[in-house]
């Protein structure tokens, strides 16, 4: 018989944003809950260190390795302190995600410049900072995975442009660091969530618009954080080392249709 081993064993992961903003599991904590599972020593980076304290209390319990670091990523100063932290707790440092971030409804007519500028710093200049620090530090590793969460809201329009933009630019900064970093044995790749149910946007949502979220994909089942984070786990794993600079929705199909070929009809009134 085969005997399988952790995907990452051994492997020093940063989690950013590794706590959820309210009850459940959001994409950052399952993601940080899978990686230690999967036998990463996990860096659990949030602004609010109580939100990673409640993902560290689950790793712990089940016996994985984990310690809080709290930091806000827009500052470079935190970022810098980051990438040290998790070589000086943990000897190396080989997996970044990259999963700080936050949504805002808004025109270009309607936007402040202020909400305008901190939907792009805390989505995007973010990762350009935990980046620009953990790269040195992955090099001296002899290499590593960086994996920046975007969103489907970045392929398609959402009704919120200054979301959608900046998780454009989060696409278009996977491959440009990916090109710019692959002959140091880095692979940066991007996963693009759809409609997950998370606390993210939990509040926002009533069983009505969960519903109509669930029946606008074709598979029409209701996706989570957890989901999310499987799809990490391969990026993360050196099952994935041949693959960089893609950006993988997870979406239940959500980017291949449109409310053109999703037939609101049931399956018995189809033809
Ligand atoms: N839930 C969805 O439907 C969905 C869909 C597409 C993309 N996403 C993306 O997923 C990511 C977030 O997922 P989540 O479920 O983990 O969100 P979340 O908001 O529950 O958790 C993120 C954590 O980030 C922390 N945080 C916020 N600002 C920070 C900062 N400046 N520095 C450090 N930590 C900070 C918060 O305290 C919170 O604990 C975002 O990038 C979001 O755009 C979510």
């Amino acid at each position: 018989m085969v005997e399988r081993r952790p995907r990452l064993e051994s492997k020093v992961a940063i989690v950013t944003g590794a706590g959820s903003q309210g009850d459940g599991i959001g994409n950052g904590k399952a993601t940080a809950i899978l990686f230690a599972r999967e036998g990463a020593s996990v860096l659990l980076v949030d602004s609010v260190a109580e939100r990673a304290e409640e993902t560290l209390a689950t790793i712990t319990a089940e016996e994985g390795e984990a310690s809080v670091f709290q930091a806000d990523v827009t500052s470079a100063d935190d970022c810098r302190r980051m990438a040290d932290a998790a070589v000086e707790r943990y000897g190396r440092l080989d997996i970044l995600h990259n999963n700080v971030g936050m949504s805002m409804r808004a025109t270009v007519v309607d936007v402040t410049e202020e909400q305008w500028d901190r939907i792009m710093t805390l989505n995007v200049k973010s990762m350009v900072l935990t980046s620009k620090y953990a790269i040195p530090r992955m090099i001296e590793s002899g290499g590593g995975s960086i994996i920046n969460i975007s969103s489907t809201a970045g392929l398609r329009a959402h009704s919120s442009t200054p979301y959608t933009t900046s998780k454009a630019a989060v696409m278009g900064l996977t491959l440009s660091m990916a090109a710019d970093h692959g002959g140091d044995n880095i692979r940066v790749n991007c996963i693009a969530p759809g409609l997950v149910s998370t606390p993210f946007v939990g509040p926002r949502m009533d069983e009505a618009l969960r519903e109509r979220r669930m029946r606008a994909t074709p598979l029409g089942t209701e996706g989570t954080g957890w989901d999310v984070a499987w799809a990490a786990v391969y990026l993360a794993s050196d099952e994935a080392r041949w693959i960089t600079g893609v950006v993988i929705p997870v979406d239940a199909g959500l980017t291949i249709t449109s409310p053109v070929t999703y037939s609101p009809l049931a399956p018995q009134q189809q033809h």
